[in-house]
């Protein structure tokens, strides 16, 4: 579905390259979580996938085709800081990426409207982000994200900001969304039991440059409940993921 092949990518501005000789394959309808420390250059592996920025040496394909040759709109990808648009409404919000595409605005409010009322959100579709609370926001911004209609979404750790109790209810309803909607997902985060419930495999990688993802594969069916993570081996591996974590912070 989607494959890294040699790449290699520098910020202009740095000397140093963060991602050096990169492979990777991620097959159709996998939940690939990336875990590593602060400042490695995941969120640089999205924007390459997104094609905000370019590789130095390399390509991507998704689908078997490259990046290069594909149209907006390919990929859906919720940024880090990813934040509604204050003045627009959760449904104004969601129909955004499908007005960007240029579609029929008629259509575009009916694609926004079922999908608002498939996930339970139609009830605050004229009501403005600020009225809703931080679970209830990322709900809305993984709609928006969703009807951009790719087949591939790319979630930059989208739980972070949210309370613990929120961020399990979140883990479980992308997991039911993710299920049901036949997508593949790769989603970054800095927590190794949140990546461990949610995927197929866990890529690693220890520090700058990325030049490798360990990967981890997650022998546990779907649906998940938590108790599935107390398993001795989930533990071990939980475990050693967070010792090899603790190598790559700088204090
Ligand atoms: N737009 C940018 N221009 C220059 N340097 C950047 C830019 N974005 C990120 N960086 C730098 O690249 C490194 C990796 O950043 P990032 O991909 O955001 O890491 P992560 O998501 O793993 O925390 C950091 O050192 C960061 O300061
Ligand atoms: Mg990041």
């Amino acid at each position: 579905m989607l494959e890294f092949k040699n790449i290699s990518f520098k910020y202009e501005e740095d000397p140093d390259f963060i991602i050096r000789n990169l492979s990777f394959k991620v097959n159709k309808g996998e939940f690939i979580s990336i875990v590593g420390p602060s400042g490695c250059g995941k969120s640089t592996v999205f924007r390459l996938i997104c094609k905000l920025e370019r590789p130095f040496e390399g390509n991507i394909f998704l689908e078997n085709k490259n990046i290069n040759t594909l149209e907006k709109g390919y990929i859906g990808y919720m940024p880090q800081n990813d934040l509604l648009i204050p003045w627009r409404t959760i449904l104004q919000n969601c129909s955004l990426p499908l007005e960007i595409k240029g579609e029929n605005m008629k259509e575009v409010k009916y694609e926004a409207e079922k999908m608002l009322k498939d996930f339970g959100l139609e009830k605050y579709k004229n009501k403005y982000p600020r009225d809703l609370s931080g679970g209830m926001r990322q709900r809305v911004s993984f709609t928006r994200t969703l009807l951009t209609g790719s087949k591939v979404l790319l979630l930059d750790e989208p739980f972070s900001a949210l309370d613990a109790i929120t961020r399990l209810s979140m883990q479980e309803w992308l997991l039911d969304k993710w299920s049901k909607l036949n997508k593949t997902i790769l989603f970054i985060t800095h927590d190794v039991e949140e990546a461990l419930f949610l995927s197929t495999r866990v890529f690693i990688t220890d520090g700058s440059p990325i030049g490798k993802f360990r990967e981890i594969k997650v022998d546990l069916d779907y649906p998940r409940s938590r108790d599935m993570l107390d398993n001795p081996d989930i533990l071990r591996i939980k475990a050693q993921l967070v010792e090899e974590l603790k190598k790559g912070v700088r204090l």
